[in-house]
């Protein structure tokens, strides 16, 4: 029988790869390693990857395993399904993973200009409704920018096509230079990613839309500190399988 999620969180408390700092935390207890997460939590000087959203973190495990000289952070509210993946971190001890457990709104509480260089949005809600609460709008870019470096990457996995359109069109709205961008990334590789290791690893989600056969979606930008970013004005069709056991609430059939 598998672990209770009670079981699960007092085994996090112990674990010395996770950091859990929800609001009601960070109000209080200041988070002292903002800009020192090289120094105190690694002891290294390689660059710094983080996975928001990253449920169980099998892209955080995943890459730390395949990229040694490159440190992972995962980062979700969700204590349970982040236990998963600090535990598979702790047993195959991998000293270059650790996980925050907090909100991705608060983010930039916990990492200091330049700190990081990469950022992996593995299978993000789409939040059709809210561009505020979309994890690659302008309002979340903006947030980015005062952690990340100039230029840095930012990788979206997705099977949504209403993320994947709205983002794509975020970027080309802003400029923002694209290495790929494919909407059936396992049908249609990209030359550039044929047998490339990042398509070893699928998440929790992604086995899931493929077992109902969606196509995966993948779009690699880089996010430059310059200019003042636009929204997009665009109507977008929403992703209608997302609402099969919901009551529909609205007759809207697209969203900005
Ligand atoms: C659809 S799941 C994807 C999980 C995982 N990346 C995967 O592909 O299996 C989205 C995850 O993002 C997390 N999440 C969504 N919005 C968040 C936010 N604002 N702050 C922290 N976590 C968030 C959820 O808790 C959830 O685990």
């Amino acid at each position: 029988m598998g672990k209770g999620k009670l079981a699960k969180f007092a085994e996090m408390k112990e674990m010395s790869n996770v950091f859990e700092y929800p609001f009601s935390v960070v109000d209080n207890v200041p988070f002292t390693m903002k800009g020192h997460w090289r120094d105190e939590y690694f002891h290294n000087d390689n660059p710094i990857v983080l996975e928001l959203g990253c449920g169980k973190g099998e892209y955080t495990v995943g890459l730390a395993r395949l990229y040694p000289d490159v440190n992972f952070i995962g980062v979700d509210i969700k204590g349970a399904r982040m236990w998963t993946g600090a535990k598979l971190a702790q047993e195959q001890q991998l000293p270059n993973v650790a996980f925050l457990r907090t909100s991705i709104e608060i983010i930039d509480r916990f990492f200091d200009r330049d700190e990081v260089q990469e950022i992996w949005l593995t299978f993000s809600d789409p939040q059709m409704k809210n561009v505020h609460k979309r994890l690659t709008s302008t309002f979340f870019m903006e947030r980015y920018r005062r952690f990340l470096v100039d230029g840095g990457l930012i990788h979206l996995k997705t099977d949504s096509n209403f993320l994947f359109t709205y983002t794509r069109l975020m970027v080309e709205r802003n400029g923002l230079p694209t290495d790929v961008c494919t909407d059936d990334l396992y049908h249609a590789t990209p030359e550039g990613l044929m047998g490339s290791p990042l398509l070893t690893i699928q998440t929790y989600y992604e086995s899931m839309w493929i077992e109902r056969g969606l196509n995966i979606r993948y779009l690699r930008f880089h996010l430059p500190q310059a200019d003042t970013l636009a929204e997009p004005d665009v109507e977008i069709p929403l992703d209608e399988y997302r609402s099969y056991h919901r009551t529909k609430r609205s007759s809207k059939t697209t969203a900005r």
